[in-house]
C-alpha cells in the first residue's frame, strides 16, 4: 500500500516526496531522528522521545523545525492515515541545506528539513523472535564519540547487522575498552542471580527511552538493578540477557558469541520484563 509520509510541510503520497540532493543529512550525515513505536493506534512514549529530539538538536545547534504539539500532530495523523495499529513512526530532522556542499554549518536561520514515515509491523507486539530470543556476537564499537545524540550515522551499526546476520546470529552488542556498550541499535543487559546489569548512562551509549521505562518498572517490581560497566565474559556467564529499544521493546538474548544462556530460550525475567512494559506502555499510549 502506498504509505502518506510528510516531508518539509506536507503530506504526500510517498513516491512523490523529494529533498534536496544538497540536504545536509544527506552529504554529511547532519541529521537526528526518533522512532516512535505505535501499539493499538497510539503512540507509546511519544513525550520521551521528544524531549530527546529536543536535546539532540540542542547538542548539534540545530534549529526544531517544529513545535512538540505540531510533532504529536503529524504522528497522529500518518498513523491514521496509514491505518498502523502496530508498527512504527520514523522522524528525521536535518540541518537542511544552503543549496550547495560546505563543512561549514549554514547560516542558522536556513530552514532544517523534516522527513517522518509511518512502518506497518502487524504482531510486533507478539513478534516470533521475542518469543524464540535474540543470538547476539561481539564486535568492536568503533563509532563515535557522542553516542548519546541520536544521529542518522547508522553505517557501522548497519554493518555491524550484517556481521551477525553473516554468523548465523541476529543482532551484535558493541565492545569498546573490554566493556559492553550497547547493540547495534538497542540497549543490552545481562542477569545473574536475579540482579539486572547495564551500563550506566553517559556519552558511550544512546539514552534509550525503553531503557528509562523498563528501568523504572523493574525498580516497581523490588528487582535488583546495577548499573556499572560490564565484560562480554560477564555477560556470557549471565542466567539471562536482554536488550530494549522501541523497535523490539524487550528482547531476550538467548545466545552470545555461540555461548547458550540458561536454557537457551528467553529466561523468566526478560520474558516478566516484556509483558509489564507492554502492559503499561499500552496504558499510557496517547
Ligand atoms: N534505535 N541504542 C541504540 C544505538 C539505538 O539505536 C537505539 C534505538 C537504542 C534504544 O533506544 P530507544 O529505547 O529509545 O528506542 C539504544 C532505534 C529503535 C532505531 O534505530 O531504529
Amino acid at each position: 500500500m502506498m504509505r502518506t509520509v510528510y516531508v518539509n510541510g506536507e503530506y504526500l503520497p510517498e513516491d512523490e516526496a523529494k529533498i534536496s540532493i544538497f540536504d545536509r543529512g544527506f552529504l554529511m550525515a547532519d541529521a537526528v531522528y526518533e522512532v516512535t513505536s505505535v501499539l493499538d493506534g497510539k503512540l507509546i512514549d511519544f513525550d520521551g522521545h521528544a524531549v530527546r529530539l529536543e536535546r539532540s538538536l540542542r547538542e548539534l545547534d540545530m534549529t526544531a523545525p517544529c513545535t512538540k504539539d505540531e510533532l504529536l500532530e503529524i504522528h497522529r495523523k500518518l498513523v491514521e492515515e496509514n491505518g498502523i495499529v502496530e508498527g512504527l513512526v520514523y522522524l528525521q530532522v536535518t540541518r537542511g541545506s544552503d543549496g550547495d556542499r560546505d563543512f561549514v554549518f549554514p547560516d542558522p536561520d536556513t530552514k532544517p528539513g523534516i522527513v517522518l514515515f509511518t512502518q506497518n509491523k502487524p504482531g510486533l507486539a507478539n513478534s516470533p523472535a521475542s518469543q524464540k530470543g535474540a543470538k547476539v556476537i561481539s564486535i568492536d564499537d568503533i563509532r563515535w564519540g557522542r553516542r548519546d545524540i541520536k544521529t542518522v550515522q547508522l553505517l557501522y551499526p548497519s554493518m555491524g547487522k550484517m556481521m551477525a546476520k553473516k554468523a548465523g546470529a541476529d543482532d551484535a552488542w558493541m565492545v569498546e575498552d573490554g566493556y559492553v556498550t550497547e547493540g547495534t541499535s538497542n540497549n543490552a543487559y545481562f542477569i545473574k542471580n536475579g540482579t539486572i546489569v547495564t551500563r550506566p548512562l553517559s556519552n558511550d551509549i544512546l539514552h534509550g527511552i525503553t531503557r528509562k521505562a523498563v528501568l523504572r518498572l523493574a525498580e516497581e517490581a523490588q528487582m535488583q538493578i546495577e548499573e556499572r560497566l560490564f565484560t562480554i565474559d560477564e555477560a556470557k556467564e549471565a542466567d539471562e540477557a536482554f536488550t530494549t529499544s522501541a523497535s523490539a521493546f524487550v528482547m531476550p538474548v538467548v545466545e552470545i558469541d555461540g555461548v547458550q544462556l540458561g536454557d537457551g530460550t528467553p529466561g523468566p525475567i526478560a520474558k516478566r520484563l516484556r509483558e509489564i512494559y507492554l502492559d503499561e506502555s499500552r496504558k499510557t499510549a496517547i
